[in-house]
């Protein structure tokens, strides 16, 4: 890879700063219980909280942290609530992926000006440990962006959040960052949602697949991966193509009812403890037949984690011109065949696993099979 000359660098300022992922929030049908579900099952720690207790009389919202990782789990009361009807229509999903910004109103009047459509408007929230100015803009389905300026607050989450702790004993699993956020759009309109994230929010084109890379006898899609400007934010986001069965991609616009956000993938320095940890705690993974790794010594030559350790825990390996990569990929996490995580570590590879696609697709095709939907 070439390295940019000092002039290059300094000439290609970032035109649309972003300092990572601030945090993902899922409406759900019970926040209580999902809360439960990523402490035990996914070794987050309960850090906040907002609800009746704190003066929200209509919605409830679970603050979860691992890592640099914050997820929000949200339920409102009243069925006629925006957060019920959104579960109602889609089952349990992420609403928002959240960017952290030095300048809310600024990348918000700038992805206006760019032809991006208000999710809300630019607000300042404000408690006794300092204010967060925070504005939305919408992108793929019912999914949004929220801006968040977060500079001068010293509090648990936002205000309005009061820390809480759980009493269930948690053990973080070494889950360190998002790594990429993957968008699941219906046929025709992957290339609209790339030039969204290239215009507005000065995106680079990372990457693209087509059916000739991802294509099973069933399965064929597209995607194409952008990133921001420091690298920090990859969206990859998925069509599906034509198949000779209704494609995976297919199957989650179905039961998402449109566009959504497909896949979270969560960066672990060790994913042998991370996926036994999860395995041991109940959460169910894709499946991948052991002759998969008869072929995988040639296939990504000389790797310091142990075979037997990676074929007994089914975790897949991938290698790139920069390195190697190790990922898994859990089944849906709710009842609905929608969303799902990865788990990746990345052992200098920038890439996304293109060698484990057909085996992974082929996994997910038998899944279908199984729910009557292939
Ligand atoms: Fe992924």
């Amino acid at each position: 890879m070439q390295t940019p000359s000092l002039e290059n660098a300094h000439v290609r300022e970032d035109q649309f700063p972003i300092n990572g992922t601030d945090h993902i929030e899922f409406y759900v049908g019970n926040a209580k219980q999902a809360c439960h579900y990523y402490q035990s099952a996914f070794g987050f720690d309960l850090i906040a909280y907002r609800g009746p207790e704190t003066g929200d009389r209509e919605k409830v919202s679970y603050v979860l942290r691992q890592g640099k990782i914050t997820f929000v789990l949200t339920s409102a009361f009243d069925p006629g609530h925006e957060i019920a009807r959104h579960v109602h229509e889609h089952g349990d999903g992420i609403k928002a992926l959240a960017l952290w910004v030095d300048d809310a109103a600024k990348a918000y009047q700038t992805a206006l000006g760019r032809g991006a459509v208000s999710a809300f408007p630019l607000q300042t929230l404000e408690d006794a440990q300092g204010p967060v100015r925070m504005a939305a803009i919408k992108t793929y389905g019912e999914t949004i962006h929220t801006f968040v300026e977060r500079n001068q607050y010293q509090g648990a989450f936002l205000p309005g959040f009061q820390p809480k702790s759980s009493g269930l004993q948690v053990r973080p699993l070494g889950f360190k960052y998002v790594d990429h956020c993957v968008g699941n759009v219906p046929l025709g309109e992957m290339n609209q949602w790339v030039a969204f994230y290239q215009q507005v929010m000065g995106f680079n084109l990372l990457v693209t697949f087509d059916d000739k890379d991802i294509s099973t006898d069933y399965t064929a899609l597209m995607s194409k991966v952008v990133s921001n400007g420091n690298g920090f934010i990859k969206f990859p986001i998925n069509e599906p193509a034509e198949g000779k069965k209704k494609s995976q991609i297919e199957e989650y616009l179905d039961f998402y009812r449109g566009a959504g956000v497909q896949h979270v993938a969560i960066a672990t320095d060790d994913i042998i403890y991370s996926v036994d940890q999860l395995r041991k705690n109940g959460v169910e993974f894709l499946h991948v037949p052991e002759v998969y790794y008869d072929s995988l010594p040639e296939r990504v030559g000389s790797i310091k984690e142990d075979l037997e350790a990676l074929k007994h825990l089914n975790i897949l390996v991938d290698r790139d011109e920069e390195g190697y990569l190790l990922q898994i990929f859990t089944k849906p996490v709710q009842d609905r065949p929608t969303v799902f995580y990865e788990i990746i570590q990345r052992e200098g590879a920038k890439s996304f696993g293109k060698g484990n696609f057909k085996a992974l697709f082929e996994a997910i095709e038998r899944e279908q099979a199984l729910r009557g939907t292939l």
